[in-house]
């Protein structure tokens, strides 16, 4: 018997095949590329890790440098590395989201306006030959205008100096916040020092064109984005302050972590 092409069911049984054909495409894609999005999620995060500690080169692959790289598990309230959670499974990122394992901050301490704070956190080392830290890189995270920004800041081996800083996640606007992408604004960083020489938390973001060009301590912030500029210092000064990694910098230094 011929079909009524006419017809409400024709209609809607082609409708219907069609909506679940394109369905069935759609999940097979999501669910058969996740591991694809997970391997690039991760490969992004190494990148970004080396990123901020000079590690990228041209013509080595990331995981090729990622493999210098020591992962450790730290708690910061300690001070200490770690080995409650297995580092190879650990989700610093899931972490932050877990109230059993974060703590509340008072208005006082969360200056980076993160509201709670990790108990326990991933740290990346490129040790020497003997053992001892090259390189030290550190999660840092806070509030800029719009979102958190999170990133990371590596130390040298005196672990006071900054190698470098850089963010992989914001969304602060191109051009005026977002410039804290900006190579030429993340150049500062390298040699600036955390403590001066009495120990106090020294280092600092300036508003834009206000940082004395002589000083070891101070970045210059960005022009027009002075909401993001305070957001970036309130975030560093909180991440190498007491409520952040500075005990356990001070124990890696007297050797206790
Ligand atoms: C559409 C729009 C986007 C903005 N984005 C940012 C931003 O990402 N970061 C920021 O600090 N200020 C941003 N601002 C500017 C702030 O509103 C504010 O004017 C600025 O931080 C003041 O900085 P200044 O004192 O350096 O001029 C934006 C303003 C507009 C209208």
């Amino acid at each position: 018997m011929a079909k009524n092409k006419d017809s409400i069911l024709y209609v809607f049984t082609v409708a219907f095949s069609v909506c679940l054909v394109c369905a069935v495409a759609v999940a097979s894609a999501a669910v058969g590329l996740r591991s694809l999005q997970e391997r690039n999620k991760e490969l992004d995060l190494k990148s970004n890790i080396l990123a901020a500690a000079g590690l990228l080169q041209e013509g080595v692959s990331v995981e090729e440098a990622f493999s210098q790289i020591e992962t450790r598990l730290v708690n910061i309230d300690t001070g200490k590395f770690s080995d409650e959670f297995d580092v190879d499974t650990f989700d610093p990122v899931a972490a932050v989201r877990d109230p059993a394992i974060t703590t509340a901050l008072s208005k006082e301490e969360d200056i980076a306006a993160i509201k709670r704070r990790e108990n326990y956190t991933e740290v990346y080392l490129v040790l020497n030959s003997e053992g001892g830290i090259e390189t030290l890189i550190l999660p840092i995270r806070g509030y800029g205008l719009w979102s958190t920004l999170w990133g990371f800041i590596a130390l040298e081996s005196d672990l006071n100096t900054v190698a470098g800083l850089g963010f992989y996640s914001h969304t602060e606007t191109p051009g005026l916040g977002g410039e804290v992408d900006n190579p030429a604004w993340k150049a500062q960083w390298p040699g600036k020092e955390i403590l001066n020489e009495s120990g106090e938390l020294a280092i600092e973001v300036t508003k834009g064109g206000n940082a004395d060009p002589n000083s070891s301590y101070q970045v210059d912030g960005l022009s027009g984005a002075t909401l993001t500029t305070k957001g970036v210092n309130n975030l560093v000064r909180f991440w190498l302050g007491e409520d952040g990694f500075q005990p356990f910098i001070n124990n890696l230094k007297a050797g206790g972590a």
